[in-house]
């Protein structure tokens, strides 16, 4: 089973049980501050999941791209990956544990769907926690479809809850199904959840029952929902017999063009396999961060840091196959290559191919002129070093050649044998983690609160971003367009297209009438309509979004004819404009090529 074939069966499945399919959204979620990209297939369903009506109705499914770079350092081995893909199934509201295992269940073991065999179907449910029961329920309805006891595992928080990786947000126990890989037990107590290589996570059912909320609480949710998601890769490995999702299709037209600039066959040597698997991943992640419209670049901050972070390991890995060099640049054909697998479930890919090429290859030259550097710095202290009779180059020393230069640790090795000497690698390690940990905070989650939360001032700040929008185009004009935005209860950021910065009067008219806005107490109402109907209405859509049929319309105004805002938007936003306090630029500034940024607070 190709990655094609099993998207379009899981879609088509359960659209035969009455779900709509909608799209799949941005890596770089917007409103929310808790991470930095779009983690899981619920993310951009975190509204909906805590109460907004959605409107293609009660029962969704989809395919949505993902990034996950808590385990950066990992990839390389044979399972990790920065990038995949997830398939999911929502019902808000709809059915809950029954419903979703009967379906999941059904898909797995139909032969008119996977077709796995009964006996090799293992699940885990949660064992409770505190006030929270022993899921009896899922396990029940397990049994009854033919899963025997011994298969049924019950499973402690760590395993069996799950919620999004802001931390904060709908949550609730979770019941995942593992295939049996036929291998030995590993002991006794070898059950569905060990970790020991005989039973394989396919597909994860949670059930949504609480908000956790900034302050740690969980409140129970009016509506309960169910989230599921199925990893693409992992799934696709596991139904061909494979070992690695490294030897799937999904990756060798990648990988073949890596064994082809490198004069390499993936298979012959550990070290090198190992670099050829970080450099499919991290161009695959890098190709869908750079080819996704919110236009995220490589910088220092942020998700920018991040894809820095990819093709910059990705280069040094290309070096050590011999990959590149002289003039010639390693990375776009790679690139190429996803960009030409995955054009059809991502037409966006295609759209964006010249902005990928520009930015890889813009990137890839900056990083090898910050090699060279690091080599002339090298030969510069090398004098120095040598007169150490001990021939020991110290970590600190190697580390401030990382710090500074970029220069990577392994070529500062190399570079330091080639001269007779070593370099004290327990102490570059240790400054290397405090650096890590430092990254990782920047990598990974930054702010509390955000949409997870929805607390009374991310809503106002929600209603804020429509004003702002509206009064940017008032002001400077229609070209503006809403890039990116993020909202904690204390301030907004709002990202817009605008090639110039904004002058002191222009930032006052736009101050002028968001307040004026705010001042008139304005009604903000909810509409569903057709996209096309939503356009011809006046409603903004956000550029290069990916939208339903059907769509919610947020009208800030007096009537659907006279009103000051009309954006398409999944909510929630206040009732009224009058709640919502004065509003004030504090910062204006470039963002990126052709973006401002601003940050506002609502006083
Ligand atoms: N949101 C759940 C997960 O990512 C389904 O595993």
């Amino acid at each position: 089973m190709t990655a094609d074939e099993l998207r379009s069966k899981y879609i088509e499945f359960f659209i035969s049980k009455g779900h709509e399919r909608i799209q799949g959204k941005s890596l770089i979620p917007d409103n929310d501050p808790t991470v930095l990209f779009t983690t899981a297939g619920m993310h951009p369903l975190v509204p909906y999941l805590l109460g907004e009506t959605h409107p293609a109705g009660t029962r969704l499914t989809n395919y949505q791209k993902c990034i996950r770079t808590g385990d950066i350092d990992a990839v390389g081995d044979p399972s990790h990956l920065t990038f995949f893909e997830m398939l999911g199934n929502w019902s808000l509201g709809d059915y809950f544990k029954e419903g979703a295992i009967e379906m999941s269940y059904e898909f797995l073991t139909s032969p008119k769907w996977l077709g796995i065999p009964v006996e090799r179907l293992g699940v885990t449910v949660f064992e409770g926690e505190g006030a929270i029961p022993r899921d009896d329920e899922s396990a029940a309805v397990w049994r009854r479809l033919g899963i025997p006891e011994e298969r049924i595992s019950y499973r402690p928080r760590e395993d069996n809850w799950w919620g999004p990786a802001g931390n904060t947000g709908p949550c609730g126990p979770d019941s995942e199904m593992f295939i049996d890989m036929g291998r030995e037990p590993c002991g006794p107590d070898c059950a569905p959840g060990c970790s020991c290589g005989k039973w394989l996570e396919i597909w994860n059912d949670v059930f949504m029952q609480y908000n956790k909320n900034a302050e740690g609480e969980y409140l129970s949710l009016a509506r309960k929902c169910v989230d599921t998601g199925m990893g693409i890769e992992r799934t696709v490995t596991i139904l061909n017999g494979q070992k690695s999702v490294y030897d799937t299709e999904i990756f060798r037209p990648v990988i073949a063009v890596i064994e082809q600039g490198g004069a390499y066959q993936y298979g012959s040597d550990p070290e090198k396999d190992r670099s050829v698997r970080i450099i499919a991943d991290h161009v695959r992640s890098s190709t869908f961060i750079l080819g996704d419209h919110k236009g995220v670049s490589p910088s220092n901050v942020g998700a920018g840091y991040v894809l820095r972070r990819l093709i910059r390991r990705a280069v040094r890995h290309g070096r050590k196959l011999g990959l590149g060099g002289d003039g010639i640049l390693m990375l776009s054909p790679i690139a190429k290559a996803v960009v030409e697998k995955f054009k059809g479930a991502y037409p966006e890919l295609e759209e964006n191919h010249s902005r990928i090429t520009e930015e890889l290859d813009g990137e890839e030259k900056k990083f090898l002129e910050t090699l060279q550097k690091g080599e002339h710095e090298f030969e510069k202290i090398l004098p120095n070093l040598l007169k150490d009779p001990k021939k020991i180059m110290s970590g600190r020393l190697a580390f401030k050649l990382y710090d500074t230069y970029g220069f990577p640790i392994e070529l500062t090795e190399e570079l330091a044998a080639e001269n007779g000497m070593k370099v004290r690698r327990e102490e570059f390690d240790e400054a290397f983690k405090k650096h890590q940990e430092l990254s990782r905070s920047q990598g990974g989650q930054v702010f509390k609160g955000g949409l997870g939360d929805q607390g009374e001032m991310a809503v106002k700040y929600h209603t804020a971003t429509h004003l702002l929008h509206k009064a940017l185009r008032m002001v400077l004009g229609d070209h503006v367009a809403q890039k990116g935005s993020n909202i904690t209860a204390e301030r907004m950021r709002f990202d817009f297209s605008h090639p110039a910065p904004l002058s002191p009067g222009e930032i006052q008219k736009v101050e002028e009438l968001v307040n004026k806005a705010i001042e008139q107490d304005l009604p903000v109402t909810m509409t569903v309509m057709s996209l096309d109907d939503a356009k011809s209405s006046g409603a903004i859509a956000l550029f290069g979004e990916k939208y339903e049929n059907q769509v919610k319309v947020y009208t800030v105004g007096k009537s659907p004819s006279d009103f000051f805002s009309k954006e398409v938007c999944g909510g929630p936003h206040v009732e009224h404009t009058g709640v919502m306090g004065k509003f004030k630029i504090q910062k204006e500034q470039s963002s990126s090529a052709g973006v401002r940024r601003i940050r506002a607070v609502l006083e």
